[in-house]
């Protein structure tokens, strides 16, 4: 697929070889598995832990034979099985008439289905015990003498009363059943309220993580053709406050190279109070969310939708420079986030469940929000930073709230390894009895110090495989049945086929590194990209005909246990989030000292992988650290604090091919200090890589 592949993957997938071995695994018994002609694998984790007893007798899932049989028939007869569960975890206006029309690579799953996802996760619980149990209990991050306290703790009833009076605010201001939003907004619950909102009344968001510049914002709004931004005076992070209403009002006055604003879609922007700092508003277009409350009743009919109506876009990294608007739509999102929710973390009424990712990326779309409250489940969310003002903060949580379920991701995880022990044990976590990790493969020393230390070596842990693409879980154990392997996702889902592939699309013998492909279609899988039916086809389903593409690269063991082993194509997992490299180079290539740029990943023990930056400048111009900072901050500007490149390294040329293509893959063991390997043949100019390995900064 044009311009989207990775010129070689084999190599590629050598560099996350060398850190696999050595980087990041110093303790593992390690051999070389064989590696096939792709990818090699050098993780030989042996240790296995079954589910500990107490935790099957009480299991949601707990027997094998049920599981084994149930996985053959949703593989065998897919539409049995998945309209089976869609009768049955979600509630129906109309029936719907037919399960999957597929034209390939374009499903439509649950035709002729009316629904309502606010419906789903709120209105069907008032009748029951549940409508008076905490929805969402919130913890805000500012710290008073230094004791954090701030709490929330909104009931279902009360959430369907926030969700119907914010809908009729949506609507008051204009807009209506297949608008595009905006949400902006720090971890606050009307950011949850926000998105049911929307859905509530057919309004299509798109959230954009808090820590996103003015840019990526402006860039979104024009990408989806945004009517209104909501978003607020300000958010708290570690004990500074984040100008969310700065940034959408730079955002709102950014111009093309043409001279027009970018976002002039843009009627209305929706403020909520939560900082009190002053904010410029600019009358007829800014509207208090508090002031508008007054204005409106509490009741709002849900919208009837359609299975296949957009239910929202999220931007994702992708290889080239342009974000990618994952469109997911009603019903099969709503069934593979409940369904996933229930099954993987074993949910039950009295479970208090905390997933800890940001409503800003898919996690929290479907664990934060939608997956948890189409449960029923109290759902914790917290505003701030893991160790603000103490790196104790998430245990201290966890023993105020005794929550039950914690799913967090490998980054923070060794963080606290880094920060000690002495911080959870401060605290009393008994109350913990499943864990769950997401984002990016978990190093065996993550899983043991996470099983150990926070699990009490009592609690299994479900190591979730997923992709904003994906929507829901996709490999995982089944906590009360599946033995784990520290490092593996171990096995696929109910209706899920993962294989793991050669070049040519066929299934490679176990042990042996590919390309990781799903083979049939999924109710929560992505729908398209916005606007750009055509990239869809070209990222997704070119690569391997027929199938889709993930973009990792995976082993599969002779237990049939995923290992994933990074991703093949230019796309790096920083702090289990993706970053597309070339985002990076054209923020870069932007300021007006840089002529190129090349920017590649190299190990990294705490983030996974950290950002490199390959810079040459334009003449004249002085390199040094003052330069070096003034292009980190201007990266910070163009896309946000998350693709702050961690290395800068001025260069007088980079390696080319003869046809003038940048060689990354030279540059990555540049980036990692490994030995230059592989075909060189066609690099033009040699002097310029020995000068890279000379390089002193
Ligand atoms: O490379 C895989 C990695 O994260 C990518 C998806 O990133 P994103 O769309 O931002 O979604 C993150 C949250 C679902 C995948 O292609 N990844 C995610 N979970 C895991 C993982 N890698 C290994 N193990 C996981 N459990």
């Amino acid at each position: 697929m044009p311009g989207e592949k990775s010129a070689n993957p084999t190599l590629d997938a050598g560099v996350f070889a060398v850190r696999l071995e050595n980087q990041i695994y110093p303790n593992m018994e390690s051999k070389a598995i064989d590696a096939g002609p792709n990818i090699t694998s050098f993780l030989h984790e042996t240790r296995v832990f079954p589910p500990p007893a107490e935790f099957a007798a009480q299991a949601n899932v707990n027997s094998q034979e049920d599981y084994d049989r149930l996985y053959r028939q949703s593989i065998e007869q897919p539409e049995e099985f998945w309209g089976t569960q869609a009768n049955q975890e979600l509630c129906w206006e109309r029936p719907w008439d037919q399960v999957l029309d597929w034209q390939p690579p374009f499903a439509k799953w649950f035709s002729g289905g009316l629904l309502n996802v606010s419906a789903n996760c709120l209105d069907q619980h008032l009748d029951t015990p549940v409508a008076n149990k905490a929805a969402i209990i919130w913890e805000g991050e500012p710290a008073e003498n230094g004791m954090p306290g701030e709490e929330r703790i909104i009931t279902y009833r009360q959430l369907h009363r926030d969700v119907c009076r914010f809908a009729n605010v949506l609507k008051r201001n204009g807009l209506k059943k297949g608008d595009r939003v905006i949400i902006y907004l720090p971890m606050v619950p009307e950011a949850a309220i926000a998105m049911l909102a929307c859905t509530r009344i057919g309004v299509v968001h798109s959230v954009v993580f808090g820590g996103f510049s003015a840019q990526s914002v402006a860039d979104r709004i024009h990408d989806c053709q945004a009517r209104a931004v909501i978003t607020s005076d300000g958010g708290y992070r570690r004990g500074s406050i984040v100008p969310l209403k700065k940034n959408v009002n730079d955002a709102l006055n950014l111009k093309n190279a043409e001279g027009d604003l970018l976002t002039a879609s843009i009627g209305k922007v929706i403020v909520l109070r939560r900082t009190g700092e002053p904010v410029a508003m600019q009358s007829g277009r800014d509207v208090w969310w508090h002031e508008e409350l007054r204005h409106v009743g509490i009741e709002c009919p849900a919208e009837p939708m359609e299975s296949e109506a957009p239910l929202f876009i999220l931007y994702t990294s992708g290889s080239t420079g342009k974000p990618k608007g994952i469109l997911h739509t009603t019903a099969g999102y709503l069934l593979g986030a409940k369904l996933t929710t229930r099954l993987v973390f074993d949910l039950k009424p009295t479970d208090v469940y905390w997933c800890t990712a940001d409503v800003g990326w898919v996690t929290g779309h479907s664990y934060v929000v939608y997956g948890p409250l189409a449960n029923g489940t109290t759902t914790v969310i917290y505003e701030g930073a893991p160790n603000y003002p103490e790196p104790d903060r998430f245990w201290r949580i966890i023993a105020k709230y005794g929550v039950t379920i914690l799913y967090t991701a490998p980054t923070a995880i060794r963080a606290f390894m880094k920060w000690g022990e002495e911080w959870p044990r401060k605290h009393n976590l008994h109350s913990l009895r499943l864990l769950g990790t997401v984002g990016e493969p978990i190093n065996p020393e993550a899983w043991m110090w996470y099983h150990r230390v926070i699990g009490g070596g009592r609690c299994p842990i479900v190591d979730t495989w997923w992709q904003t693409e994906t929507g829901s879980i996709m490999i995982t154990p089944l906590p009360g049945i599946t033995p784990t392997k520290p490092g593996s996702g171990t096995r696929p889902f109910f209706g899920i086929l993962p294989e793991v592939v050669d070049d040519n699309g066929v299934k490679v013998a176990p042990n042996t590194g590919g390309k990781l492909v799903i083979r049939k279609p999924w109710p929560s899988m992505l729908r398209g990209l916005w606007g750009d039916p055509q990239r869809y086809q070209d990222v997704y389903w070119s690569e391997v005909r027929g199938s889709y593409f993930t973009g990792d690269g995976c082993r599969c063991d002779e237990d049939g246990y995923f290992w994933i082993v990074g991703r093949i194509d230019d796309v790096l997992n920083v702090a289990g989030h993706r970053i597309g490299t070339a985002e990076v180079e054209s923020a870069l290539v932007s300021h007006p000292s840089v002529a190129e740029a090349a920017v590649v990943g190299r190990p990294d023990d705490l983030k996974g992988q950290a950002l490199v930056a390959f810079v040459t400048v334009k003449s004249g111009i002085q390199t040094g650290q003052q330069l070096r900072n003034e292009l980190r901050n201007h990266v910070v500007k163009e896309i946000g604090a998350v693709a702050k490149p961690d290395d800068i390294r001025f260069a007088e040329a980079l390696p080319k091919t003869r046809s003038g293509k940048i060689m990354r893959r030279l540059l990555k063991q540049v980036a990692s200090g490994t030995e230059i390997k592989g075909d060189t043949t066609t690099l033009e100019d040699f002097a310029v890589l020995a000068k890279l390995t000379q390089v002193e900064e």
